[in-house]
């Protein structure tokens, strides 16, 4: 992708306008969420398992998923639109790698990722945008490659946008997502939907990914 939709900078600016606080929201990561370190467990497993090669956090923010991933024996880096969040990611992972930057078109060589966890950051991605995004997390990544998808779900049947706090953003049925993943070169590995917790809203989904 070579443009820079609108879209894309009106998500920059509102996610820099909260990012101290957004920080602070998520900063107990997730501590307090099982099922979520299960999947996340599972996908560095997978990873390790394959081989050692670079795996990028795309849709970072302040960098705590990276930090995480890098706890489980990564060797990760992170990548989001937004200058404000990667200077707090930046500042509370020194020795961790931040870069600013779309996910829609990323400055990696092909085959250069052996993964790619976009932790609601594809949740942001106008849905009839969403193919070449998943198009270019395909080139980036080598052939056998492991993708790690988390998002709202859309228990309805139905893509929904909803009211996001910072920026426009989509529910997704998990088949939908996957049937999108699986057209851009992606073949289901497993899938975990979550009820929500205590203080959110929806149905979480989790999608694990392989590049064909
Ligand atoms: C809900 S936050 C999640 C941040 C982080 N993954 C976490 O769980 O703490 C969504 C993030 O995705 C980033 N984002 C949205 N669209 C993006 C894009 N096209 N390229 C890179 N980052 C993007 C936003 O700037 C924001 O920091």
């Amino acid at each position: 992708m070579t443009e820079s939709p609108s879209y894309l900078s009106a998500t920059a600016e509102a996610y820099d306008a909260v990012a101290v606080r957004y920080a602070d929201f998520v900063r107990d990561g997730l501590d307090h969420l099982p099922l979520d370190r299960a999947i996340v467990a599972a996908f560095a497993d997978f990873v390790s398992a394959a081989g050692v090669g670079p795996v990028a956090e795309l849709g970072c923010g302040p960098g705590r998923i990276t930090a995480h991933l890098r706890d489980l024996g990564l060797d990760v880096f992170g990548v989001d639109l937004s200058p404000v969040m990667i200077d707090i990611a930046r500042e509370a992972y020194p020795d961790l790698r931040f870069e600013v930057g779309s996910m829609g078109a990323l400055d990696l060589a092909d085959g250069e990722l052996s993964g790619i966890v976009s932790w609601y950051s594809v949740i942001h991605i106008p849905p009839q945008e969403l193919p070449p995004y998943f198009a270019e997390f395909r080139r980036v990544l080598a052939p056998g490659g492991w993708l790690l998808l988390a998002f709202f779900e859309s228990e309805g049947g139905s893509m929904l946008a909803f009211d996001h706090k910072v920026a426009p953003a989509y529910r997704w049925p998990i088949d939908d997502l996957a049937a999108l993943a699986r057209e851009a070169g992606f073949d289901e590995v497993g899938r975990m939907l979550r009820e929500p917790c205590e203080e959110e809203r929806y149905r979480r989904g989790h999608l694990l990914m392989r590049s064909r």
